[in-house]
């Protein structure tokens, strides 16, 4: 549904996409993920048809975004960075006069359909300009539904907004997943694993990973980390303790006790239990710790 190949965005020297390759199927949520300047915006632009890419080619719906970007516009549904608004329209206007523009057949339906699924049905006589923050991001949503494209395309949707109206806004994306392809930026890690099925990762205009959030933390997992409390040990001893095993990569203390950062796939629980104890320690306590994407997020970007 949606289809990106080596796409790439110059602006004058300054490369903001480097030749990206992902795709979207049908019904799938996917993220932009990536830190500020990572290129997601210009990504965007350029999938709905916006600003031409400079190299390489993206097709929404089977029609490509230079050659067919009128009828890329009819079957995407974009919700920018900052959402265009007319302070002196209501609601209900606002969106019917999106839908007008874009040719709607039944304007009223699918008008009310739009605000009634980003729950604005009871503001529709309000003014946009007494509309709050949260709620005009709803009203950006409904303007970027009303058409029911088949691919819908948002650009940071929960920034700026409050923790309750996020959780509603990512519940509205999760619901939109079911009968769209979504597309959706966000520079929050536990924002795309709770709501995507799956995660582009970019960074520098370069896609450093792609994957479902469960596979890519599986991937992407430098090691399984332990956690371990020793009595009697401070951190020079433990040092000197599990020195000899060489699959520690990295020693760091962690409140009470100790990180053990391990190599990947390897599994030195079994060693290190036998090294404490024959050094006459007591091992209280000796557990995986669980990374979170944000932890493998944060080790990608240091990496490269
Ligand atoms: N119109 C422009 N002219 C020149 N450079 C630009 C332009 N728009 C963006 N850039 C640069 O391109 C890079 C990517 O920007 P982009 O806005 O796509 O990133 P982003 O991932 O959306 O960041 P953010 O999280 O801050 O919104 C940045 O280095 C930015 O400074
Ligand atoms: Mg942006």
């Amino acid at each position: 549904m949606i289809e990106v190949e080596n796409l790439t965005k110059r602006y004058g020297t300054h490369l903001a996409v480097d030749c990206i390759s992902f795709d979207a199927q049908p019904g799938e949520i996917v993220g932009l993920l990536g830190p500020n300047g990572a290129g997601k915006t210009t990504t965007m632009r350029m999938l709905t048809g916006f600003m031409p890419p400079t190299d390489g080619s993206a097709r929404i719906a089977g029609f490509d975004v230079v050659a067919d970007s009128l009828r890329v516009r009819q079957n995407v549904g974009y919700l920018p960075e900052h959402v265009p608004v007319y302070p002196d329209m209501t609601v209900q206007g606002y969106v019917s006069f999106w839908a007008r523009l874009r040719g709607v057949a039944n304007v009223r339906q699918q008008v009310d359909a739009a605000l009634e699924q980003v729950q604005l049905t009871d503001r529709r006589k309000t003014l946009v300009r007494h509309l709050s923050k949260g709620l005009t991001q709803r009203l950006g949503l409904a303007q970027a539904l009303v058409h029911d494209p088949a691919v819908i395309i948002l650009d940071e949707p929960t920034i700026g907004i409050d923790p309750q109206q996020v959780i509603e806004v990512r519940d509205t994306i999760r619901q939109l997943g079911d009968s769209h392809t979504v597309l959706f930026s966000t520079h929050i890690l536990s924002e795309a694993e709770q709501v995507c099925d799956r995660v582009v990762i970019i960074r520098g205009g370069r896609i450093v990973a792609q994957g479902a959030p469960a596979t890519l933390r599986q991937q992407l997992q430098s090691g399984a980390h332990l956690y371990i409390e020793v009595r009697g040990a401070n951190e020079a001893k433990i040092h000197e303790v599990l020195s000899p095993i060489k699959d520690i990569q990295a020693l760091e203390v962690e409140g009470n006790g100790f990180i053990l950062r391990v190599k990947p796939g390897k599994d030195i629980r079994a060693a290190v239990g036998e090294r404490v104890m024959q050094a006459g320690y007591a091992l209280l306590e000796l557990r995986p710790v669980a990374m979170t994407l944000e932890d493998i997020f944060l080790d990608i970007i240091k990496r490269n």
